[in-house]
């Protein structure tokens, strides 16, 4: 069992939490054939080449969420098994437009997911926010139709986001719908550095105003930009397992995590897709321990820089009590 050391996890798209168990329960219960056996041979087809392998079996896996109560089921096991690993606050993101394509439309996404966040807290003794990300490899004019949908929905979207295939689609693409994100009071962050060049992070930081970097890993190749990065304490949303799993380093003992903590990174620990990559937020933590030595006191940052980096601005008193629960926790009571 992973550490339960209290932590929030910043950087988890929800339709990445679809289990192969729960997939096949949504398609025969939606009358959708899956191009799979079985649960095995599905999770047989999870050895990806790159980001761009790993998306192609994500967004036809997803074709299986149709119904507010799917999305509501997905969401819930994924706070259950957080909440387990010791999350205490979970910034979610979601994919409208990949289901907007299946005719599913945001009211159906917000409202599904809006139903286990609202118990999430009294059932998983968990908080949440929902953050909804624009596909890159989409056209502006999509997210900026997506932004326009979500209107009757921003009570509950805290932040916009942006994923999917990140090269050849640079964030300054998206400059127009961040700007209206932003006149909306929506925070922003954006993957970056995943397998894009550092330039893509400057233009995330310089075009878009983001106030966090998710992945950010390739910064390294940057003395300059990692710099800025630590003098600005620019959140990144580090994703261990998924980096090795879609190859962004061979094996996780060459994961940079240890050198980024050591130049003074604001790294936090996440899990991104965890039906996929192996593991859960915690699994990651306990990964990197063992992998990489991360210690004690290091893990410990880790988490403490997960609170300061969520969005909660508007309620600081359960940021102040999440950071005591940090600062409180005993390694050895284990
Ligand atoms: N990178 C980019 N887009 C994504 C990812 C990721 O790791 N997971 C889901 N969408
Ligand atoms: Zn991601």
């Amino acid at each position: 069992m992973p550490l339960p050391l209290p932590k929030a996890e910043l950087h988890l798209h929800i339709e990445g939490t679809l289990e192969p168990e729960l997939a096949f329960a949504l398609a025969a219960r939606n009358g959708v054939t899956l191009p799979y056996a079985d649960t095995e041979a599905l999770r047989e087809a999870y050895r990806f080449s790159d980001l761009q392998s790993f998306l192609d079996l994500y967004y036809g896996l997803m074709t299986v969420l149709r119904t507010a109560e799917d999305f509501t089921e997905l969401a819930d096991a994924y706070l259950a098994r957080a909440a387990a690993q010791g999350v205490r606050h979970a910034e979610v993101f979601f994919d409208p437009q990949a289901h907007a394509v299946r005719g599913v439309p945001m009211g159906t996404v917000v409202e599904g997911l809006a139903a286990a966040l609202d118990r999430a807290e009294e059932r998983h003794g968990v908080s949440t926010r929902l953050i909804m990300c624009f596909l890159r490899d989409e056209s502006a004019e999509s997210a900026l139709a997506t932004l326009e949908a979500a209107k009757p929905y921003l009570d509950r979207i805290t932040g916009v986001g942006l994923d999917s295939a990140e090269v050849g689609h640079p964030p300054s693409k998206f400059r127009e719908v961040y700007a209206a994100a932003d006149a909306l009071g929506l925070r922003k962050v954006a993957h970056a550095g995943e397998e894009g060049p550092p330039a893509y992070i400057v233009e995330a930081l310089d075009v878009l105003g983001v106030e966090r970097i998710d992945h950010g890993l390739r910064c390294m190749e940057d003395p300059a930009l990692v710099s800025r990065l630590v003098r600005d304490r620019v959140p990144l949303t580090l994703c261990p397992l998924s980096n090795v799993r879609l190859r962004a380093v061979d094996v996780l003992a060459d994961h940079p995590l240890a050198s980024m903590l050591a130049a003074g990174l604001m790294a936090t620990v996440n899990s991104d897709d965890p039906a996929y990559f192996g593991g859960y937020v915690g699994d990651n933590f306990d990964a990197v321990r063992d992998a990489l030595g991360v210690e004690r006191e290091q893990l410990r940052t880790l988490a403490r820089n997960s609170f300061e980096a969520s969005f909660l601005e508007d309620d600081e008193e359960r940021r102040a009590r999440y950071l005591a629960e940090v600062e409180a926790y005993d390694f050895d009571a284990e």
